[in-house]
């Protein structure tokens, strides 16, 4: 049985969604695919300051930032390696949540080690923002907090454990969200410790 909890209008919130055997194979996955194409230092527009995560992406449209500014792209911005495609779980994922939304075409993989965070900030690189969000974590408990379309508005925090899941779409999909912090060792699942998560977007448009 899937728990569901509504943390507010628009953001769900499916504790243990994935269980260790699911996570191990996910993680398995994503540590394979690091070693084969690289994780690639992500930096912050015009200045190029590093961001504190590293990232890679599956799908035919992956998230990257660079000097030039952020963008969806189908390559490493590296070494020019397509992005491989979907794990089934983040398939499977995709259409038990966001059943009868168009498919997804990005799933960003951003790793975390103890000292990593990610600021506030909206997902609006997106054409099609009528579609949810879903967000996978994986190893290390984070501290996530999601707030409003103001910046300065209000804010709830939430701790995501290995194998949870956290959807935002509707009256939320543009509410500024973040993670304050990393909790270390707090699980086993990453060799190196730290967090892995999974964002999953439709970025288009579609015809229909
Ligand atoms: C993000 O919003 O890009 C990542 C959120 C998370 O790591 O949980
Ligand atoms: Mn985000």
């Amino acid at each position: 049985m899937v728990e569901e909890i509504m943390i507010k209008p628009g953001v769900f919130y499916y504790p243990e969604y994935f269980n260790r055997t699911i996570q191990e194979e996910v993680r398995d996955e994503i540590l394979s695919y690091a070693n084969e194409l690289g994780w690639f230092q992500p930096t912050l527009p015009r200045w190029g300051t590093p961001f504190s995560v590293k990232m890679l992406n599956y799908g035919p449209l992956g998230w990257v930032s660079d000097k030039s500014g952020y963008r969806y792209q189908p390559t490493h911005p590296e070494n020019g390696a397509v992005w491989r495609p979907f794990p089934l779980h983040m398939s499977r994922v995709w259409s038990s949540l966001n059943d009868g939304f168009d498919s997804p075409e990005a799933c960003l993989i951003n790793y975390y080690h103890a000292n990593a965070r990610m600021g506030l900030h909206q997902d609006r690189d997106e054409q099609d923002l009528s579609v949810p969000v879903i967000s996978v974590s994986l190893g290390d408990t984070a501290l996530f907090r999601i707030g409003t379309t103001d910046r300065k508005g209000p804010t709830q925090s939430l701790k995501l454990k290995s194998g949870d899941v956290l959807v935002f779409g509707g009256p939320a999909r543009l509410d500024f969200h973040g993670i304050d912090r990393i909790y270390p060792g707090t699980s086993t699942l990453l060799p190196e410790g730290g967090r892995i998560n999974l964002t999953l977007r439709r970025v288009t448009q579609s015809a229909g």
